[in-house]
């Protein structure tokens, strides 16, 4: 039975933990082409981030999902894996990752106890790949792809954030890609999460205009299939996998919310598209070791989490990018 509730009564099962500001990509949507990286006195050291993960499943937290920026690119990272998985009453733990160095770590994820995977390919056109992620290489991400399949993963999903004009054309290549690999996909609606010129000129699609252009070629049903995160999924008639969507801007899932997120400076975020939260680190560093203070500090917290994010309202501009935030 979970402790942590808030004051609509949502239970907070799930933690969103960043691991890491950096990434080996620089994608349009979360982040600054020449963005300015936390030091490595300012973030939290893996004795703090598993000190955290203790405190929160002591709290009666089920799973926990490792974001960033990359987690990967955090040298060691499959030791905090290791590490966090020993936690009693965790069920499941995961990661978000870009995939980029999949093709050499997925082997040694897997061992550490690391189960399920979500890899973000908004596209399967190498040129625009470089462009979105103003860097990457799509080859080293289909490698790490094909790498954690073959690692065994239990289930891997793909994320693609997918707007009109970018890569809206892509819906159903990216559809068949995961038909013929057996993996999941989420379609993500874009989030206003920090401040970039590219949106202003690319143009939002909603999630049913993205199902519309599946469901011209393939048939969906509405599955039952949860994962604990925002995604609802639909099923195919001839296929395995479950297409989601993600849709914060047309079909709102604040009410059902049961997720924090702790950015890698150790700010406890009660809600991605809001302002809310309190300085773990601060704590951690003022009572070192000590559980004890830092579950006061997240329960005390609890009430502060808002009814819902504030994307749509303009009430709330949230002027600290998605690397920062932790996805
Ligand atoms: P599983 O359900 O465990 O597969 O994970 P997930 O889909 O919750 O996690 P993932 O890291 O793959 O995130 C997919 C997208 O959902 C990202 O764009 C996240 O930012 C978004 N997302 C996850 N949780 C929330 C949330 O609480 N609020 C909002 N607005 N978006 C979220
Ligand atoms: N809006 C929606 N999704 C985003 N992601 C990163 N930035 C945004 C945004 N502004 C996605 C990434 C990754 C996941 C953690 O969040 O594509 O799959
Ligand atoms: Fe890196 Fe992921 Fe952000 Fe892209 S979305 S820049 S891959 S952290």
């Amino acid at each position: 039975m979970s402790a942590l509730c808030d004051s609509f009564g949502r239970k907070v099962e799930y933690l969103r933990l960043s691991v890491t500001d950096r990434c080996d990509f620089r994608c349009v949507y979360c982040m600054e082409e020449d963005p300015c990286f936390l030091t490595r006195e300012q973030v939290l050291s893996f004795e703090e981030l598993a000190l955290i993960g203790k405190a929160f499943t002591e709290l009666g937290v089920k799973k926990i999902r490792l974001t960033g920026g990359e987690p990967l690119v955090r040298t060691d990272c499959t030791d905090l894996v290791a590490q966090l998985g020993q936690l009693p009453g965790l069920q499941e733990l995961s990661m978000t990752t870009n995939g980029s160095r999949l093709a050499k770590l997925a082997p040694a994820l897997r061992a550490a106890g690391l189960r399920r995977l979500n890899i973000s390919l908004d596209t399967l056109n190498p040129e625009r790949f470089e462009q979105i992620t103003r860097n990457g290489k799509l080859e080293r991400v289909i490698a790490g792809i094909d790498a954690a399949k073959q690692a065994g993963f239990e289930r891997i999903k793909l994320n693609a954030v997918i707007l009109k004009g970018r890569n809206d054309d892509e819906v159903l290549d990216l559809v068949d890609f995961c038909r013929s690999r057996q993996l999941d996909i989420a379609f993500i609606e874009e989030m206003p999460i920090g401040l970039m010129d590219e949106r202003e000129t690319a143009r939002h699609l909603s999630s049913d205009q993205v199902r519309t252009l599946i469901e011209n070629r393939y048939p969906l049903t509405l599955s039952d299939k949860r994962t604990g995160g925002p995604a609802r999924y639909y099923q195919m008639s001839d296929s395995p996998i479950h297409i989601g969507f993600i849709s914060p801007h047309s079909h709102n899932f604040c009410h059902e919310c049961n997720r924090v997120r702790v950015t890698v400076e150790g700010r406890l975020l009660l809600c991605l598209g809001n302002e809310h939260s309190v300085d773990l680190k601060a704590i951690l560093r003022s009572h070192p070791g000590d559980t004890e203070a830092l579950k006061s500090a997240i329960l005390a917290a609890m009430p502060q989490k808002p009814k819902s994010h504030e994307f749509d309202t303009g009430a709330v501009q949230i002027l600290r990018f998605m690397n920062a935030t932790g996805g």
